[in-house]
């Protein structure tokens, strides 16, 4: 490929580029190790720099004074914006991360763009009601709220798929008419920085969108930490989900947490192999298995666990391990060198544990941090079933009924997604109402569409983003009473 066109490198603060007093940032290319770009980086009072500026266009300034309306246009041309720059996002993107760049075009960045498409259509929309309520003195009494803007949001991204999910945080709090100050991953910060670049160039005003790069410890910390922020918006692992629900106590500041998962494939007896074995392939290797929703624990009943393990083992085997940018590529890198180490040491446990492996299990001999899609078969007790590994391994764990189903879908930490694989759909539906997640596909599974709302229960988090929900999660109500 021809040398890719790098965004600028600097911090995006009050509507310019400006430089960073921290320490500069090597970006790095997973599939091959080399350095992709150099970017600035924000130490805390950088940060405190981007907050003063978002605080700032927050309470004055045309942000403060635009109607709804006039906010959808900017996030539509944003939009826009998203698409016409759909390749140079996806380029880097691919870049970045070692994801292929088909998919980084046809999911990550076509996802970003429906999201800021769908979200400006709310900007117009977001409104209170009027209550019914008695005047202890017998006079007539209006009572109403107004759903208003939370104020500048705090929003701390990962690495697996960061223009996607930089535009669940931003789309839906622009819509609400908050500001944002964005703590992007260090590990792939690239594309956010050309968002940024579009951002201007769609017309939003100085200080409503700021981006703070740099590591977690440091830039993420200040940020957390900062008084002045009334909402933190994080996508991550629940190690850094806890210290900043704990930051967030200390200010009262709000949070919505998604924490990852341990999602489980449910395949009932009567299922169609043939049907799922590509989807459920997809669930657990797609972007090299670094998906928070990945359906890692596929629960099969006892029947059928030797089909699903041949099935998905020539699903693994079919996969094309190699460079984003060839088109032939089903499957990049993982994201670093420290991510692949601790995928093969979960692959590792995995074996000596017990769990008898089907297929995959190493690392190609090849530059980059690939590993090869890996199936186990297993029992929910493995530490390959309890932790959420985030690479491209599942366990297939076997069942003898429904219940016993349920309670091992159930057996887990974690409360994100589940897919349940039956041709009967009463009993799929069924057996959906009783498990403990915030998302439940049947005899299918996707990415999150900004139309429904998207988060868990349990450790896989707090609050919704996306759809209606998402939106309100950016707004606070205000109850106004007028007796006359
Ligand atoms: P992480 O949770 O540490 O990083 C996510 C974001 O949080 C990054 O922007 C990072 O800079 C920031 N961060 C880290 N420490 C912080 C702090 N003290 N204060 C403020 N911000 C902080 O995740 P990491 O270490 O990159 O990945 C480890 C594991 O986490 C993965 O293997 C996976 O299991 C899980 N994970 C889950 C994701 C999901 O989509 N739910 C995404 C990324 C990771
Ligand atoms: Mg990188």
């Amino acid at each position: 490929m021809t040398r890719p066109d790098l965004p600028p490198t600097q911090l995006f603060i009050d509507g310019s580029w400006t430089a960073g007093a921290g320490e500069p940032l090597v970006v790095e290319n997973p599939t091959d190790g080399t350095r992709l770009a150099t970017l600035h980086t924000a130490d805390a009072s950088d940060v405190a720099r981007a907050v003063t500026s978002a605080r700032r266009a927050f309470e004055s300034g045309p942000w403060a004074r635009m109607s709804g309306a006039d906010r959808g246009r900017l996030i539509a041309r944003l939009a826009d914006l998203v698409e016409s720059n759909a390749e140079r996002l996806a380029t880097l993107e691919a870049l970045d991360v070692g994801k292929p760049y088909r998919d980084a075009l046809a999911v990550d960045i076509a996802l970003a763009a429906e999201t800021f498409r769908h979200m400006a259509g709310w900007a117009d929309k977001i409104h209170g009601s009027v209550v019914p309520v008695p005047d202890h003195m017998g006079r007539s009494r209006l009572s109403y709220t107004e759903r208003i803007p939370l104020g500048v949001v705090g929003a701390i991204t990962p690495w697996n798929a960061p223009t996607m999910i930089t535009s669940w945080k931003l789309a839906p709090a622009f819509a609400a008419g908050c500001t944002v100050v964005l703590k992007p991953a260090e590990h792939a910060p690239l594309a956010t920085q050309l968002l940024a670049e579009l951002a201007a160039e769609a017309g939003f005003p100085a200080g409503v969108l700021n981006v703070v790069n740099g590591p977690g410890p440091v830039t993420g910390a200040a940020l957390i930490t900062h008084p002045d922020v009334d909402k933190l918006s994080f996508t991550g692992s629940p190690h850094t989900g806890r210290v900043i629900g704990r930051a967030a106590a200390e200010t009262f500041t709000k949070v919505t947490l998604e924490l990852g998962g341990k999602s489980p494939q449910i395949v009932f007896a009567d299922a169609d192999i043939d049907e799922l074995a590509p989807v459920a392939a997809l669930s657990l290797f797609a972007n090299s298995g670094q998906t928070c929703a990945a359906g890692t624990r596929v629960l099969v009943h006892r029947s059928r666990v030797d089909e699903v393990a041949h099935a998905l083992a020539g699903q693994a085997e079919a996969q094309r391990l190699g460079d984003p940018f060839d088109p032939r590529t089903t499957m990049g890198s993982l994201i670093n060198a420290a991510q692949r180490d601790r995928v093969l040491s979960y692959i590792d446990a995995g074996r000596r544990g017990g769990a008898s492996l089907v297929t995959g299990g190493s690392a190609p001999s090849r530059p980059g941090y690939f590993v090869e899609p890996t199936v186990f078969v297993g029992d929910n007790d493995m530490r390959i079933a309890r932790e959420e590994i985030f690479g491209p391994v599942g366990t297939i764990i076997p069942f003898d009924d429904v219940d016993e189903a349920i309670r091992l879908a159930n057996d887990t930490r974690y409360g994100l997604a589940a897919v349940i694989w039956s041709r009967d759909i009463n009993a799929a539906l069924a057996a959906s109402r009783g498990l403990r997640v915030g998302a439940v596909w049947v005899n299918s599974f996707g990415a999150p569409d900004p139309r429904v709302p998207w988060g868990g229960m349990k450790a896989s988090g707090i609050g919704r983003e996306l759809g209606l929900s998402g939106v309100l999660a950016n707004t606070e109500e205000r109850l106004v009473n007028v007796v006359y």
